[in-house]
């Protein structure tokens, strides 16, 4: 059983905005789709995405960092994670519960901003951690440094690392070259499609459950 997070998540301001990104899902449902492929029961919890359900994957809806938390947490115990999904760092403190009117004189309303749950490290450090914890890192600078101490901090196994500086296109795009970070050091992949790395990361996870639960 693997869960896999994938997509943006929505941070309302009011009933008709929110605070975004530009993730598209794709990565994030290619493992998921990989993943199935190599018959493990996967459970994708998605954050809104314009792309279609994979094959053969549970796939369970959400909007929020908060409620894509709940429902990862209520997916556990399982064998492995694997956190693709680009949450909200920053939510707004409140959600106005009416249309914000822009009201002649008083200029732009403040948002203040607070911190989201991290939900990787809430994994990788929980008491039904899986055996297996993989994150991702995206970067615009000093990629593999940053990686590095994101394994540290959020308990996982790999961080996959990916560039997403606007140059890369990684974004939205079909295309991504990623770096596998772990302990035992950092593996550059060739660019290839997000179908490519989909399968080949597949293929890791698969390996690296066979050794751990053998
Ligand atoms: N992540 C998460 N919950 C969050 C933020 C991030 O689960 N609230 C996960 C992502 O799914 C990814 C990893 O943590 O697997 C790293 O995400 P990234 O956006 O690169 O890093 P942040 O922790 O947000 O740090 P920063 O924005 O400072 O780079």
């Amino acid at each position: 059983k693997i869960i896999v997070t994938s997509g943006p998540t929505h941070e309302p301001i009011d009933p008709v905005r929110y605070i975004a990104n530009r993730s598209s899902g794709k990565q994030g449902h290619a493992i998921a789709a990989a993943l199935a492929r190599l018959g493990a029961d996967v459970r994708l919890v998605s954050g809104p995405v314009g792309i279609a359900d994979p094959a053969e994957v549970t796939t369970l809806h959400v909007e929020t960092a908060n409620e894509m938390k709940d429902a990862v947490e209520q997916l556990l115990p399982a064998d492995a994670a694997v956190f693709v999904a680009a949450v909200a760092d920053w939510r707004s403190e409140t959600s106005a519960g009416e249309k914000i009117k822009k009201v002649a004189g008083e200029g732009p309303p403040a948002l203040q901003m607070i911190e989201n749950p991290d939900i990787l490290a809430g994994v990788g450090h929980h008491r039904k951690r899986p055996s297996l914890v993989v994150g991702f890192a995206a970067e615009t600078q000093d990629l593999v440094r940053n990686a590095e101490a994101k394994l540290r901090k959020k308990g996982a196994d790999f961080i996959v690392a990916n560039d997403v500086s606007h140059e890369s296109g990684v974004m939205g795009g079909d295309r991504n070259k990623v770096r596998i970070v772990s302990k035992a050091g950092v593996d550059e992949w060739p660019e290839m499609s997000k179908d490519e790395v989909a399968t080949r990361l597949a293929a890791l996870i698969a390996e690296r459950l066979k050794t751990i639960t053998v």
